[in-house]
This record gives structure tokens, C-alpha cells and sequence, in this order.
């Protein structure tokens, strides 16, 4: 198991906006203080682990702004996880599962509507005996009735055996006027942790708005990437005024972006904020906007978990070098 001991270390703003970077001299904020700052903030997290894997030293953090708890701002998408019964799909699912865990990864995102994920999700976590460290987001779409979304809920909690859910998101804003009440009544009992809603689309981006206004989120998740940047318009800054973490899904555009790339190599000033792959590349473009707190990438291969853990590593573009990064994917 993993110890966890995070330090907030803020360092001096080098663009006038909210990047921070690192200097090595540790420094406690309360966190009235690190919640008013750390819009966009990387923190120091240290992993003391007792395992093998030194590298799951200095994972990035961000800060949730509505309670100022951090999480590590890569986590794991797993709208493939939806694998039957056989070892042979579920092998390199434990795998990659596994790896996250070891490199320090928590937060994992499922749905009730990937197929049988949560269900997989279940096994392979008490398999390898890691809820404690984890931080388990889930969704509910349950279009009928606030007791309809209560029992979805259940329903998952009972798939992914677990009887708390860190994070309980309203899927596509699918029945979120009885959904949103349900899942804040659960809330208060202690059995939600965090509430949310998400999009993929921006088509939805006007109603989610109107949502995001009316309603005391916790937490959007919403699609944003070098590809498709309009939620830098519109969701993101408001996700700032309203004091919401977002966690970004879609950062690879479900890896259409790799067809884009090639075999190109990645552009060699990437380096100077540590990026050494064209998934690094994106993945810290979408991490570093100020109002993003985390990126959940879907990854079901070991390789990918190793590779995009280093963009958890390092420092972020600033705003300079991201207007670089989008002015190149532009061109190509
Ligand atoms: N409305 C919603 O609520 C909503 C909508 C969409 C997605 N989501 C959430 O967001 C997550 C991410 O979205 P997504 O999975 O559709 O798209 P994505 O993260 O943009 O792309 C995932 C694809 O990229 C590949 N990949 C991952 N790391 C890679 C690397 N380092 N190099 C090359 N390829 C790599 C994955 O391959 P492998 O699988 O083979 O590793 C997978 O095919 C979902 O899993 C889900 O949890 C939510």
C-alpha cells in the first residue's frame, strides 16, 4: 500500500496568471489559503511508497475548490473497461489498474452506461485491495424519478463494492432536475462525497451553463483538448468564477488525435516543460489551463498508464508555450 504524505509547495507566479512551478522549499498553506490560490496551481505531492516504483515520487496535484483537497492531476478513464468474465480480458485491465495505483494515480471515472465496467472496476480493486486509496467517480442517468436515480446509485455502489462514492456525476445532464436533489440527499448522509455533472458535447455546453449557474457543484467534467477548445470559453472560466473542479474527459479525442500526429516527432521545445510524447503533449496542454483540475485519460494498456504519468511529472506549459502548442497543432 501507499502512503501518502502531500506538502503544498507554491512557488513564485512566473506568468502573471496562475502557474506556479517548483522551487524545492516546501510551504504549508491552511486551506482557506491553497483553495484561493490554487486555481490552476501545481502542488508537490510525495509519495512515500514502500514499494519499488521511486518515479511515484512528485506527481502534480491540483486542488478540489470546494473542499481543498488535492488530487493527482492524471486519472483513469474507463469507458473500456466493459470486459466480460474471461482472464484474458481482465488480465491487462489488472494490469494497467495495478500500475496506476503503484505510480500513485486515485481518481477513477466509470458509468454505469460503459457496459459492465463498474462491475469490473469492483473485482479487479478488491482483487488488488486498493479502495482506501482511491477515489472512485461514477454517474447516474436514470431519466425517471429522484428514487430511480437512488436506486442506480445503489446499484452501482453494490457493482464497484464499495458503501461510499467519492465523486456521483449526473451523465450528459441526463435527468438532472431529480437527479442533482437525490444525489445531495445522499451527500449529506456521508454515502457521496462530491457531487458533479458531465458532458462530451458541446452542444450541450448551453444547458450545462444554465446548470452551472443554478446549481452548488462540486464538481463539471466536460470534454477539452488541443482539438476541441471551445469549453475554454465558455465552461472553464465559469467553472473558476464558481469555485468547481473540472475534470477533463476526451483529452486524446477518444484517439483520433493520435491519427492526426502521425509519426511526427513532438515539436523538441515540448522538452522544456517535459514532454517526451505526443500524449504528454496533449495531456499537459489540457492540465495546464488554470481552471482544469485533472484529466482522465482511457488508457487499458500498461504502456499507456507509464506514459502518461509523465505528465504528471515536471512542470506545466505556461501561457506562452500553450498559445505555442495550439498555434502548431493548428498547422499541421
Ligand atoms: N459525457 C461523459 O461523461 C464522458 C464522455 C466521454 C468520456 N468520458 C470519460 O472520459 C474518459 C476519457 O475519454 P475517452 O477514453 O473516450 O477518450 P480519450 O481519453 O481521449 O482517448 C482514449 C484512447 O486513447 C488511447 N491512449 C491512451 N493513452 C495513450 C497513449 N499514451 N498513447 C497512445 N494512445 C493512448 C487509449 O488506448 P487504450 O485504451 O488502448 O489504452 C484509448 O483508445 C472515458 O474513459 C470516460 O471515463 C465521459
Amino acid at each position: 500500500m501507499i502512503a501518502r504524505c502531500i506538502f503544498v509547495d507554491v512557488a513564485h507566479n512566473h506568468t502573471g496568471s496562475c502557474y506556479f512551478s517548483f522551487t524545492g522549499t516546501l510551504m504549508k498553506l491552511t486551506r482557506r489559503e491553497f483553495t484561493k490560490a490554487s486555481l490552476g496551481a501545481a502542488s508537490l505531492t510525495m509519495l512515500c511508497s514502500s514499494g519499488a516504483l521511486a518515479d511515484a515520487a512528485r506527481l502534480m496535484t491540483k486542488t478540489i475548490p470546494s473542499s481543498g483537497e488535492q488530487l493527482p492531476v492524471i486519472g483513469l478513464g474507463t469507458n473500456r473497461y466493459g470486459v466480460g468474465q474471461t482472464e484474458t480480458a481482465r488480465a491487462p485491465l489488472r494490469a494497467a489498474l495495478e500500475r496506476f495505483h503503484r505510480l500513485g494515480g486515485s481518481v477513477i471515472d466509470t458509468a454505469p452506461m460503459y457496459r459492465t465496467s463498474e462491475s469490473v472496476l469492483g473485482d479487479l480493486i478488491a482483487e488488488l485491495g486498493i479502495r482506501e486509496d482511491l477515489f472512485l467517480a461514477t454517474k447516474a442517468d436514470r431519466t425517471d424519478s429522484g428514487a430511480g436515480t437512488m436506486e442506480q446509485m445503489q446499484e452501482s455502489m453494490s457493482r464497484l463494492k464499495t458503501d461510499r462514492i467519492d465523486l456521483m456525476q449526473v451523465h450528459n445532464l441526463r435527468g438532472w432536475r431529480h437527479a442533482l436533489p437525490a444525489m445531495r440527499d445522499w451527500q449529506q448522509e456521508g454515502r457521496i462525497r462530491y457531487i458533479g455533472i458531465t458532458t462530451s458535447r458541446s452542444s450541450q455546453y448551453a444547458e450545462f451553463e444554465q446548470v452551472m449557474r443554478r446549481e452548488e457543484l462540486d464538481f463539471v467534467q466536460v470534454n477539452y483538448s488541443l482539438e476541441q477548445r471551445e469549453a475554454a470559453e465558455r465552461i472553464l472560466p465559469l467553472a473558476a468564477e464558481r469555485g468547481m473542479a473540472v475534470m477533463i474527459n476526451r483529452a486524446f479525442g477518444g484517439g483520433r488525435i493520435f491519427d492526426k500526429v502521425g509519426d511526427r516527432p513532438v515539436p523538441y521545445w515540448a522538452e522544456a516543460f517535459g514532454c517526451t510524447s505526443w500524449a504528454q503533449f496533449l495531456l499537459k496542454y489540457a492540465i495546464s489551463h488554470p481552471a482544469a483540475t485533472l484529466c482522465i485519460p482511457g488508457m487499458t494498456k500498461l504502456r499507456h498508464v507509464d506514459d502518461n504519468f509523465g505528465a504528471a511529472r515536471g512542470r506545466l506549459p505556461d501561457a506562452e508555450e500553450r498559445m505555442r502548442q495550439e498555434e502548431f497543432f493548428d498547422a499541421l
